[in-house]
Parts: structure tokens; C-alpha cells; sequence
């Protein structure tokens, strides 16, 4: 089956405060956007789409084609919207016809490795609705009211949500066509339409870069391993 790639790039970065959407601050000499794409044209993609930012479709483009090689016919840009999930609507609107899986990918995780990829495709490939990368959760969970503990969260059950998540095109196509709420994710969303989820093993390296913090880690990683 096809597959087809949205990486969510449309964001505005508030939390990170660098001056620009995130997905065009630097990690070394590449960029946010550019580091997640190297990873995502290592999968085996049918058509990648690029959801940039209104009015940076350009810029996108070209970070796009950069880490698309000799695969540069497989890119398409689009602007996104107001919300992530707007965003996402935006990317599925783009997909060719003939894709059949779908994966969809916060370009804000821009160090994900491969192989937190091929575990989602492979989820989806064998049958599986919807799968999401899921990693355990290691501190102690309290529930807080105002500023008094009210009780405690059974750890063990509890799990933090990574992107890529992936999904039968049919699947993911249907529940944006009928949802009427905003969800946090795309699995959220395709749960609601009563939709059996998947998880598969997620990757400490797959962390969301939103604070200026996060932006050390990835350039410490990065200074490592560069691409
Ligand atoms: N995103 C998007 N369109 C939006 C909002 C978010 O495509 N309207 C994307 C972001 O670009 C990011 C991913 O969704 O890759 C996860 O969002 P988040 O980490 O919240 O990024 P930002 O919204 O850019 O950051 P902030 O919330 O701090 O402004
Ligand atoms: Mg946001």
C-alpha cells in the first residue's frame, strides 16, 4: 500500500520564543524542519507532504527538496491553519488518490529515528487501524487541585504519545470528515470514531522540541550525530 507522510510544520513556536515558526530555528547549521525530513524520506514514502506556515510555503519547499534528494517529486506543500489539527486537515486535503496509509508526523520531533517510523508503518501494514509510538511514563503522577494533591495516577497504566502516528487513509479521512471537537492528537480523534488504536514502542529521541530547553537537548544530540 502507499504511504503518505504529513509532517505538521505550520506551528508558530510561541513556547520556544525564538523569533520565527520552529520549524525554520536552527539545530545546528539545519533546521528543525530540515532535521525531521531527513528522517521521514528514510521511510518508504509514496508523497511527503510539507504543512508550512501561511506565506512560508516557499521556504518549506526548499528545506523539503534539500532532504528529498532524487525523491523530489514525491513533495507537495501546503499551508496550514489556525490549529493543529487545521493543519492536519490541510495536509490530508493534499494526499494523492492512490495513498492508503497514512502517517502523520509533528515536524516539532524532528530527531525521531527511523525506526519508531517502520514500527508504525509496519502496525498499519499489517491491518491495524491507527497505531501511535507510545513511551512509559517515569515520574510519579499526582492529581492536583489548585495547590492541593488529591490523589495519586496508577503510573503502570499510563503511557506519553509520539508522533509518527499512523493510520488507514480511510480511517483518518473519515473521522476529520466528522469531527465536530478539537482533539490534542490524531489518535484522540480516530478513538472518538470509535476506532481501535494500536501502540507500539516509542523513543526517548522522539521528544517534542517546545522550550528553549528542548532546543538544548536536540543541539546536544545533534553535535553527536549530525546528518
Ligand atoms: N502545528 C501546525 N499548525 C498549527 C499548530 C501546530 O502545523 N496551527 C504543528 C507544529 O508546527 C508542530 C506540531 O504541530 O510541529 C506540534 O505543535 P507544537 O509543538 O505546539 O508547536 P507550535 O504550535 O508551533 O508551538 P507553540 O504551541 O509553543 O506555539
Ligand atoms: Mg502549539
Amino acid at each position: 500500500p502507499r504511504i503518505g507522510i504529513i509532517v505538521v510544520a505550520a506551528g508558530s513556536g510561541t513556547r520556544l520564543g525564538a523569533g520565527a515558526p520552529k520549524g525554520f530555528v536552527g539545530i545546528d547549521g539545519h533546521t528543525i524542519l530540515r532535521h525531521a525530513l531527513e528522517r521521514v524520506f528514510d521511510a518508504p514514502a509514496a508523497q511527503v507532504v510539507v504543512v508550512a506556515p501561511p506565506g512560508r510555503e516557499g521556504d518549506a519547499l526548499s528545506e523539503a527538496l534539500e532532504a528529498a534528494g532524487d525523491r523530489r517529486d514525491l513533495v507537495t506543500v501546503v499551508p496550514g491553519g489556525a490549529t493543529r489539527q487545521a493543519s492536519v486537515q490541510a495536509g490530508l486535503s493534499a494526499l494523492w488518490a492512490d495513498v492508503e496509509i497514512v502517517l502523520v508526523h509533528d515536524a516539532a520531533r524532528a530527531l525521531t529515528p527511523p525506526e519508531v517510523f517502520a514500527r508504525v508503518i509496519e502496525a498499519i501494514e499489517s491491518g491495524r487501524a491507527a497505531a501511535i509510538p507510545v513511551l512509559p511514563v517515569v515520574d510519579t503522577i499526582k492529581r492536583v487541585d489548585g495547590a492541593e494533591i488529591v490523589g495519586g495516577v496508577d503510573r503502570s497504566e499510563l503511557s506519553a504519545a509520539q508522533t509518527p502516528q499512523g493510520f488507514q487513509r480511510e480511517v483518518l479521512d473519515a473521522a476529520y470528515r466528522d469531527a465536530t471537537a478539537d482533539f490534542t492528537d490524531d489518535a484522540a480523534l480516530v478513538a472518538d470514531a470509535g476506532h481501535p488504536v494500536a501502540a507500539v514502542p516509542g523513543h526517548p529521541l522522539a521528544f517534542k522540541i517546545t522550550t528553549a530547553d528542548d532546543l538544548d537537548r536536540a543541539r546536544s544530540v545533534v553535535a553527536d550525530r549530525p546528518i
